[in-house]
């Protein structure tokens, strides 16, 4: 039975009512009318602050919006995911990406089984594989230690590992035998094109991540990798004893909650990572998934991201809501969406390291909360997540930060930067310099937020000015400051935002953890592949589909194919 939607519950009115009443009240006269709003809004926790006075709120506003987060359940949710109840309800199963980083003397009971041993197996099995590659025994099949490992994965199983291993390259162990990890997610095979030019086949070994193992740009990627390989080893290299087995086993490592099709592919089955169907692969950074930030910054430090994630989750659960980083930050998202109508939202951060790290929400926010039908199946009468989308933030500075200053959309912005950077480098004078480029970074980052809070009034005014110089300012923002970025403050970090997107996920009604959206084009595509290769079916094809294809195949008929 259906229950009342949200949107018609007292809080959200209440909220509705007072959103109203604020009218577009100007950020600068919030700041005029209640001085010391850093304090009344900033929260720390696991080696975060989060400065939320830029939000367009009052503290009246942020009591309703508790208000609603209590009449929405959040409180009991989080309870709920954090014991693994089966809150992925269209998938009728939990969603455990925390239980990925409890410590070994934790117990998790889900369905009578303690899943903390099974979670520390494969951490155990991970170590024991990274080992072997830093000490240079992981030989390929003519005998040489791998140096390369090419990541083939894509959407969860690509961007978590490519944004950390890029956010904590600093955290290379020294002393070992260096593995240097790359990425191909492409169908188009256009990263691991480039791959095949420049790296050598004997050195060379692919990790094939795939939750489902059915998923077409990493198996396309996958036989290309596999026929370079066996081109390249078997025979030509004129080596005795190489044959295809050896190839396959040496070159290979599968990650999957699949054994059954790994196996079929042809991976050995001690060079199989499994994990779990309760884990979403947009969740998956945690496990076994997470093997090439291992292979980069060795176990230790991977332990130590999943003791920061460890840090957050405890928060999450301990927290009073209106001290709870996650869902405050959280309900920051849903004033400004829900009430005064801000659908876009932009995630800018400080620090080289984080280059990766806009892309990697981009799919945990809009694959999460992208939705638009709730739990019982009704369709959503209010907005649920905004666009968003980000950049560094001193490139975006030159690149789109014309239209969060004086264009006509409102954008919500994060602003994320660690506090101190540098401080560690040996040489004195390159440590000044590289401080004095962090500081010139925070100032930029910090005069932003000021001015798009501001508009004009962050300048004194100096005498009539065109309009096309003026700022109308008043574009809400957050500001997270990691104590500086390390594996623990990146791992609360990521676990901040899964954690912010669950709660709006609680309070919008909508299944967070499943993505029905992107099956209807997988089935589309395999459809037109068909019609593609084999040129049949264009009857049924839309007018545009079909000069499109004709377009191509008359490309072709002119190469002669
Ligand atoms: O198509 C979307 C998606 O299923 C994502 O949710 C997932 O992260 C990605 O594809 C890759 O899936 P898999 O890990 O099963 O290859």
């Amino acid at each position: 039975m259906s229950h009342t939607p949200i949107d018609q519950q007292r809080a959200w009115c209440a909220l509705a009512e007072h959103a109203a009443g604020m009218g577009r009240r100007h950020l600068r006269d919030l700041f005029v009318e209640q001085p010391g709003r850093f304090e009344t809004f900033s929260r720390s926790a696991a080696g975060l602050t989060l400065d939320l006075s830029k939000q367009r709120w009052t503290g009246q506003t942020l009591d309703l919006l508790l208000d609603l987060a209590r009449d929405a359940g959040v409180p009991e949710a989080i309870r709920g995911l954090l014991a693994g109840e089966r809150v992925n309800r269209s998938e009728d199963r939990p969603a455990l990406h925390t239980a990925l980083r409890l410590p070994a003397d934790a117990r998790l009971e889900v369905g009578g089984e303690d899943l903390v041993p099974s979670v520390h197996a494969t951490l155990a099995r991970m170590a024991e594989m990274v080992e072997r590659f830093h000490a240079g025994q992981w030989r390929g099949a003519t005998g040489k230690p791998i140096h390369d490992v090419v990541n083939l994965g894509v959407g969860g199983s690509d961007l978590g590992p490519l944004m950390v291993t890029h956010a904590l390259a600093d955290y290379r162990p020294e002393g070992i035998h260096r593995i240097d990890v790359h990425f191909a997610s492409t169908m188009d095979g256009s990263q691991l094109a480039d791959y095949l030019t420049r790296l050598n086949p004997e050195t060379t070994l692919f990790v094939l991540s795939s939750k489902s193992f059915t998923t077409i740009d990493t198996l396309s990627n996958a036989r290309t990798a596999r026929d370079w390989l066996k081109s390249r080893l078997l025979g030509a290299a004129g080596e005795e004893g190489v044959d295809e087995a050896l190839v396959m086993r040496q070159h290979f490592i599968g990650v999957s909650a699949s054994p059954e099709k790994m196996a079929e592919w042809g991976i050995a089955d001690d060079h199989q990572l499994e994990f779990w169907e309760w884990v979403g692969g947009r969740y998956s950074l945690w496990g076994a998934i997470g093997l090439p930030i291992a292979l980069v910054v060795g176990m230790e430090h991977f332990r130590g991201l999943l003791a920061g994630a460890h840090a957050m989750d405890r928060h999450f659960s301990e927290a009073a809501p209106a001290d709870n980083l996650p869902v405050l930050l959280a309900l920051a998202g849903i004033w400004n969406v829900n009430f005064l109508d801000i659908r876009a939202h932009s995630i800018l951060p400080y620090d080289g390291r984080l280059e990766y790290f806009a892309a990697y929400l981009e799919q945990l926010e809009m694959e999460s909360n992208g939705k638009s039908v709730t739990h019982d199946g009704d369709q959503v009468g209010y907005s649920t997540c905004p666009v968003l989308w980000g950049q560094l933030g001193p490139n975006a500075q030159h690149a789109f930060y014309q239209l969060l200053h004086q264009g006509t959309q409102a954008v919500e912005c994060d602003f994320i930067a660690p506090r101190v950077r540098y401080d560690d480098v040996p040489d004195p004078a390159t440590r000044d310099h590289l401080m004095g480029q962090h500081r010139l970074t925070l100032a930029n980052c910090f005069a932003q937020s000021r001015v798009l809070m501001l508009g004009d009034d962050a300048i004194e005014e100096d005498g009539p000015r065109p309009e096309y110089k003026h700022y109308r300012g008043n574009q809400p923002s957050s500001t997270l400051l990691l104590d500086r970025l390390t594996p623990e403050t990146l791992g609360a970090l990521i676990a901040l935002y899964e954690h912010k997107v669950f709660v709006q996920a609680t309070i919008w009604d909508i299944n967070p953890f499943d993505q029905w959206g992107v099956e209807l084009g997988k089935k589309i595509a395999g459809e037109t592949q068909h019609t593609l290769e084999h040129r049949t079916g264009l009857e049924g094809m839309d007018d545009s589909t079909r000069g499109l294809i004709e377009a191509v195949w008359s490309a072709e008929a002119e190469h002669g194919r």
